[in-house]
């Protein structure tokens, strides 16, 4: 079974995408065949710094290797790495009737709030669909915000499929856990969009500032308080073991315990859950040659794989 999962770049990483997105998809691996691609062509949609770009994309190479993407088990590479992508989203334009895309949510989004979408933005899922049926991929996880991308992508498959002959596998959306209402630091759901994210790779210094910056309400220590109404249990029990939750919970309740030294120990439990994952993040900035090294690799195989499709549909749409 091979397991498709695209990533935009975003600069840094917070808690909201890691256990959103990239943690599940590290666990894909193990159910099948990854494909994992840093979306930089997406991410043009709404992003015009080319340097700022190129860092983001080499940011989210180092996130990802670091936090578990193998790639000698799973196919890992840069979206543009494959520029034939941009060939089949061509090929794919013609089968796409207008008001297929004018329905999907991202556009109808921007065009709501007034925003002038470009047309890269109109045509986004088009992109996604090549994404999807070059690698032919069986199953697409994705937040539910992206289902309608790949039932977009199963119309198009479709349409192409009827018109020039089956060549694409039909995608299935698998909807991965909501994580959507991680709290942020101020107690709104974590979000770049309202600047209360916690980023997993921040040096010590500014973790800890962030985390004992978190929002709490005015109950002195003595008294006993609702776990459940904090977010500073809310963020613990995600990353502490089990029964440490439960200990932090129990003093909570007790009272005498301030939120003070709870978001010490959420700063700590944090710091270790992650200390793997940066020990890896500075091995790999220490060597740079390596990082480029796979992300060759990764583009090779994955090319290799996507030229099949390509040969296919090159043919049977009669452009050689
Ligand atoms: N649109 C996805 C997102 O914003 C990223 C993405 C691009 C993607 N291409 C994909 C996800 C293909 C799954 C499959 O999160």
């Amino acid at each position: 079974m091979r397991i498709l999962s695209g990533i935009k770049p975003s600069g840094t990483i917070h808690i909201g995408n890691y256990l959103g997105m990239i943690r599940p998809m590290v666990e894909s691996q193990s159910r099948g065949e990854l494909f994992c691609f840093i979306a930089n062509l997406h991410g043009l949609t709404t992003m015009f710094d080319g340097k700022k770009m190129a860092g983001y994309t080499r940011n989210a190479i180092l996130d990802l290797l670091a936090l578990g993407i193998d790639p000698d088990r799973s196919v890992f590479w840069v979206q543009s790495d494959v520029p034939e992508v941009a060939e089949l989203t061509w090929y794919l334009n013609n089968v796409t009737a207008v008001g297929l895309l004018e329905r999907c949510h991202a556009y109808k989004d921007a065009v709501a709030k007034n925003i002038p979408a470009n047309n890269g933005l109109f045509s986004y899922p088009v992109l996604m669909a090549a994404d999807i049926l070059l690698y032919q991929s069986h199953l697409v996880p994705v937040g539910k915000d992206q289902k309608q991308h790949v039932e977009v992508t199963r119309d198009i498959a479709i349409r192409f499929n009827n018109t020039y002959g089956e060549v694409f596998t039909l995608p299935e959306p698998e909807i991965t856990e909501d994580f959507s209402a991680v709290p942020g630091i101020d107690g709104q759901k974590m979000s770049k969009s309202y600047g209360n994210t916690i980023e997993i790779f921040a040096p010590e210094r500014e973790l800890k500032k962030k985390i004992m910056s978190i929002v709490t309400d005015p109950t002195p220590i003595e008294a006993p308080k609702d776990p459940d109404k904090s977010v500073i249990y809310a963020l613990y029990q995600l990353f502490a073991e089990p029964e440490r939750a439960k200990a932090m919970a129990d003093r909570f309740r007790a009272g005498g315990y301030g939120y003070g030294d709870a978001k010490k120990e959420l700063f700590a439990a944090l710091w270790d859950y992650f200390a793997p994952h940066r020990a890896k993040r500075e091995e790999l900035v220490r060597n740079p040659g390596v990082v480029d090294e796979i992300r060759k690799k990764g583009a090779d195989k994955a090319r290799a794989i996507a030229l099949k499709t390509l040969a296919r549909v090159r043919e049977l749409v009669g452009v050689k």
